[in-house]
């Protein structure tokens, strides 16, 4: 059977459809990802972001292996990289430094996307354009109209805005420091980044709208991200959970470790608290974070 895009882009889903963290019912999301060509915003050189033995990570050039770039762009769990060291490295071969922007995997994306839960017509931030690819996603759910999306990297930004403009979507592309948000744009109902954060702007919390939803990765004490979903509950104030355990890339402010203590994490690290018992909340002051006891079994 011939390797088309659209072959895999189905097959792609399917096997997101069959994963809890995939789909899991939600339909608009699934049309929306077949609706979506992921390999129009693909770069046509990308890093692999495993490395080879030479602890490199290999160069995949579409001109050189088209198949394999096309595979590579429907691998549910990979995230191609599309930049290193903000940009000092050039796609010319295998290559070593930090991943400094990417398009997010497939899998990533789509559980991002069911936990933001946009409607159509939702006034959106996204923080991160990347490649534009979960730009794409949304506007295709939300609507282009009130939807904007601020991306730091001039030279990604300008990429992003041109593929997202050849597809007919014409979104608010910025290029700026999505941590200061975009107060134009807003109130929102929706705000989602696509990079992480180790404390959350309360930029982004003053500018939604009440009972809009922030959703974003935060670095955690437990090796890994997890993907914070807060509801703003009152003027400057948002409240919520952990959601999932992801990896993303650090905006660029925060790339420097910093205590969790002074993060506003409790002491003491993850001993015994599983991660889905944290609640979060975040204001203009900084965020805290605390265990929420399980409540006991009852025996009646
Ligand atoms: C993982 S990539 C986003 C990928 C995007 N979701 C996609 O699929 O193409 C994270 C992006 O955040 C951008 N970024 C980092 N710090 C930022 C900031 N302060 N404001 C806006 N964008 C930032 C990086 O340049 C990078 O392009």
């Amino acid at each position: 059977m011939p390797v088309t895009p659209q072959s895999l882009r189905e097959r792609c889903a399917r096997e997101m459809s069959r994963s809890p963290r995939g789909f899991a019912g939600c339909d608009w999301l699934y049309e929306a990802f077949l609706t979506v060509p992921r390999e129009h915003f693909v770069p046509d050189r990308v890093w692999w972001p495993a490395p080879g033995p030479d602890g490199r990570y290999p160069l995949i050039d579409r001109a050189v292996t088209p198949r394999a770039w096309l595979k590579a762009a429907y691998r549910p769990g990979a995230a191609l990289i599309t930049q290193i060291d903000d940009g000092a490295v050039p796609p010319t071969g295998p290559a070593t430094g930090a991943f400094t922007s990417s398009i997010s995997s497939p899998g990533v994306i789509v559980e991002l996307l069911r936990h933001l839960a946009p409607e159509p017509g939702h006034t959106v931030l996204e923080i991160g354009t990347g490649t534009g690819y979960t730009t794409a996603l949304l506007a295709r759910r939300a609507g282009d109209t009130h939807l904007t999306t601020i991306e730091i990297d001039t030279g990604m930004s300008g990429r992003a805005r041109r593929r997202l403009h050849a597809l007919g979507l014409a979104p608010r592309v910025v290029c700026g420091d999505g941590e200061q948000g975009y107060p134009e744009g807003g109130p929102y109902d929706r705000i989602v980044s696509t990079a992480s954060v180790r404390t959350i702007p309360p930029a982004w919390v003053s500018q939604l709208r009440p009972g809009g939803v922030l959703l974003t990765p935060l670095d955690s004490p437990y090796g890994c991200d997890l993907l914070v979903r807060l509801v703003a509950d009152r003027p400057g104030h948002a409240k919520g959970t952990a959601v999932a355990p992801v990896e993303f890339m650090r905006v660029r402010s925060q790339r420097s470790p910093r205590a969790y203590t002074d993060l506003g994490w409790p002491p003491g690290g993850p001993d015994g608290v599983p991660w889905d018992t944290l609640e979060v909340e975040a204001d203009r002051t900084g965020q805290r974070i605390t265990a929420v006891p399980t409540p006991p079994e009852r025996n009646s």
